[in-house]
């Protein structure tokens, strides 16, 4: 602490990431990336656009990229959002559109930047318990807010809410804003973009980060009614009107572009985390059923936090939370079969 602090960074308690290890040698499932690489095109385009533009400003509005997500999706350019990762279009998102009277709602256990989230921006929430199998329940949602957030799939546990479910709390907070965190939905489930055309008070968020490889690029995006982008705008604009470079800008709309190498990616990842799953459950884990590009377990027998030490002991990691509910879990990301084959041989003989 120093006396050359604003006041209120005295509270803060900030949001604590995965371990980015500098030793190359660990076998890393602990902050669910991609185990195949980007998009060869994504990687293509950015080469080319290394060069002497450089020393020039990228375009504030990332319209190329804009667009090429708009026609992904099929929307029009003013319904899409971008920022420096989604952490960053979230934290937009919390200050410009979930900052009311009534306190903000989301899942016990979720995505632990959104508390980090309200104690930056002092807005009160309630975390609404997941019930008893680590789902969430619509009808949890259906009582006085000022907002709703949760991801789908849920992180960490995996979980898919269904699209009829994510639009039964649409129409039960019509006042609020229900903004819907896809970072994993490529992995299995189905996109609530769908329904943005419907619904002025829904607001989709996905990443780069995850089915599409580029975590270490930094894009993420929102897609919802005109009038809530423009809020985020706002935001951006008074805060950095140049979130994303030139290299981030092309490399994210080429990947978009890139569908075959999507699809055959995901696919990939998909068919080893129901592999993964199937191993696990033969050496006794209980796994929730997962639509993202990693798995929630624990094991009746074995603590979490000593399993988790134990794999890093053989230079494997996983994630472990400390958080009451779901300490004797663990969060472990699907990497390529020799990496998964690596952890089932850690694990041994439990
Ligand atoms: C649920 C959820 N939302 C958002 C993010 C942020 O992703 P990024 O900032 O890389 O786009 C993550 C990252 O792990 C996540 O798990």
């Amino acid at each position: 602490m120093s006396k050359f602090w604003s006041p209120f960074v005295k509270n803060l308690v900030p949001y604590v990431p995965g371990e980015q290890p500098k030793l190359a040698k660990l076998v890393k499932l602990n902050t669910n990336e991609n185990p195949y690489g980007p998009s060869p095109k994504a990687l293509a385009a950015m080469q080319t656009e290394l060069n002497d533009n450089l020393r020039l400003y990228p375009d504030p509005n990332s319209d190329l990229l804009k667009q090429a997500v708009a026609r992904y999706y099929g929307v029009q350019g003013n319904q899409v959002f971008l920022g420096n990762g989604s952490d960053e279009v979230l934290a937009h998102i919390f200050h410009g559109l979930l900052q009311h009277d009534q306190p903000l709602l989301f899942p016990d256990i979720s995505y632990s930047f959104y508390p980090v989230y309200c104690g930056l921006y002092g807005i009160a929430f309630d975390a609404v318990p997941l019930d008893e199998q680590f789902q969430i329940n619509p009808a949890d949602y259906a009582k006085p807010n000022g907002g709703i957030i949760f991801p789908n799939p849920n992180a960490p546990t995996g979980c898919l809410l269904a699209l009829d479910a994510v639009e039964q709390m649409l129409k039960a907070s019509p006042d609020s804003v229900v903004v819907v965190d896809e970072a994993y939905i490529d992995f299995g489930g189905e996109t609530a973009i769908t329904l943005v055309d419907r619904y002025p008070n829904l607001l989709v968020t996905q990443t780069l980060s995850k089915s599409r490889s580029l975590a270490g690029l930094r894009v993420g995006l929102a897609v919802g009614h005109p009038d809530l982008i423009e809020a985020l705008e706002r935001i951006k604009n008074s805060f950095n009107s140049y979130p994303l470079d030139r290299l981030a800008i092309v490399g994210a709309a080429a990947a978009f572009e890139d569908r075959e190498y999507f699809d055959k990616t995901c696919r990939l990842v998909i068919e080893s985390r129901e592999k993964v799953v199937a191993q696990l459950q033969a050496k006794g884990f209980e796994v929730l059923p997962s639509a993202a590009n990693f798995i929630f377990a624990r094991h009746p027998k074995h603590d979490a936090a000593g399993l988790a030490a134990k794999l890093r002991e053989q230079g494997v990691i996983v994630r472990h939370f400390k958080q009451e509910r779901i300490a004797q879990f663990l969060r472990i990301t699907i990497g390529t079969p020799e990496q998964n084959q690596a952890l089932i041989d850690a694990l041994g003989d439990l």
